[in-house]
């Protein structure tokens, strides 16, 4: 039998070298040091990095590339954002919501990003936004994993209807209950919010996904109302919280409980550094907070943590373009997470416990799983970080699905070499 795909001569981000990867049926056959095969495609990977494909734990695909629209966030901060975004919503058409999605999607498969967990804002009596991502996770399918959080925008209990709304977008294909229990209008509201969404996941064998206490108030303590109901319910593993940024401001002795509460609930975390970076701390003066969550506290610890884009071209951020590495260089940077391990663990935030907390199957570079993987122009995690690698290759199920010439420069100064691709001696 001939195989689809032998990538020769790749190393591994474990740091196994001279590895080679047989794809067949859309399946990874074989991984090891020397294949002896004949495939119908062969790469030689010239020892560069092969990275099982990045996964965004955090995204919001139905106002992705609308930015400008109806008119810019002045203030920046997240308030303003979804005022924005409730100005533009009555404006929307489902062919505009699934043209720029699937655009993002191009953005995201270029960049080696083949899974993403979007939310989808239910507060919209049309669905118009549920029933455009619906459309658009089954025409990308067959190279894009697109999972759906129902998420109710203005909040489930502050807004009239939403909780219909949310039943009725799970009932219509959506995946995961989202909530945003820092938005309703008191703190008991909030934790009642949260309560009721972990309520109607646990009687549907549903995931959690939460905004929570996406704030810079030390007091929003929703995550550990998260935490107890994830307990109650038996749903460990089951529930993340996104954001979480309230508990950057939080007292030391409070976190000391409350991390070790998170960790016995097995609730995942998800950064959002680009975005926190951004809009946390508008109402400071000087100093002014970071506002992203505890993230070497909560790895430390055992939580599963993973960074997300969260916003492209959107009311809340005006910039990006899919690249997962230039999320987790955020965090990185953000989070002060400098050493050799720290800085591989942002990596893993962006692959491999992204992957875990969509329990995505199949994932990662070993037989049985499915042939998706990114040939970056990098030797190691870390140096792929440092120069927001070339996606040299992109394979989906054993196909190539997107291709990026090498980042290199011709230079003319006298005495030097010919050109430079920024690694040292390759
Ligand atoms: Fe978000």
């Amino acid at each position: 039998m001939i195989a689809d795909l032998l990538v020769r001569n790749a190393t591994l981000p474990d740091g196994r070298a001279g590895v080679d990867v047989l794809a067949a049926g859309g399946r990874i056959v074989n991984v090891s040091q020397r294949i002896d095969a004949t495939a119908a495609q062969t790469v030689d990977a010239r020892g560069q990095l092969l990275a099982p494909p990045f996964v965004d734990a955090h995204f919001h695909m139905d106002a992705t590339l609308s930015y400008g629209l109806p008119r810019v966030n002045r203030s920046g901060t997240l308030l303003e954002g979804i005022a924005l975004w409730g100005e533009l919503k009555p404006l929307l058409t489902q062919d505009a919501i699934v043209e720029r999605a699937l655009a993002y999607c191009d953005w995201a498969v270029a960049k080696g990003l083949l899974a993403i967990r979007s939310h989808v804002d239910v507060c919209d009596p049309r669905l118009l936004a549920v029933e455009a991502l619906l459309h658009v996770k089954e025409r990308v399918r067959p190279y894009l994993d697109l999972q759906l959080v129902a998420f109710p925008q203005d909040g489930v209990l502050r807004s009239p209807g939403a909780l219909d709304l949310l039943k009725r977008a799970l009932t219509m294909g959506v995946d995961v209950v989202g909530g945003i229990p820092h938005f309703e209008r008191t703190m008991a509201d909030g934790a009642e919010s949260v309560r009721l969404l972990c309520e109607i996941a646990a009687e549907q064998g549903r995931l959690v996904d939460m905004h929570c206490d996406e704030t810079d108030d030390p007091h929003s303590r929703h995550v550990e109302t998260l935490a107890m109901h994830t307990l109650r319910l038996g749903m460990q593993g089951r529930v993340t919280g996104s954001h979480l940024t309230s508990m950057h401001s939080m007292d030391n002795y409070y976190v000391s409980k409350l991390i070790p509460l998170m960790r016995e609930a097995g609730v995942a975390a998800v950064a959002n550094p680009l975005i926190n970076i951004t809009i946390q701390g508008r109402h400071d003066t000087y100093p002014k907070r970071r506002g992203m969550t505890r993230v070497p506290e909560l790895m430390a610890a055992g939580i599963d943590v993973a960074f997300g884009h969260d916003c492209v071209m959107d009311p809340w951020y005006a910039l990006g373009s899919g690249d997962m590495l230039e999320v987790a260089a955020m965090g990185l940077h953000v989070a002060q997470m400098t050493g050799q391990d720290a800085m591989r663990a942002c990596f893993d935030a962006v692959t491999v416990n992204a992957a875990k907390i969509l329990h995505l199957d199949g994932y990662g570079i070993a037989p049985g799983n499915r042939a998706d993987f990114v040939l970056l122009q990098a030797r190691d995690p870390v140096e792929a970080l440092r120069l927001r690698a070339t996606r040299l290759m992109v394979f989906r199920a054993g196909r190539l699905v997107a291709q990026t010439p090498a980042a290199t420069a011709a230079l003319h100064v006298p005495g030097r070499p010919g050109s430079v691709d920024w690694s040292l001696g390759r």
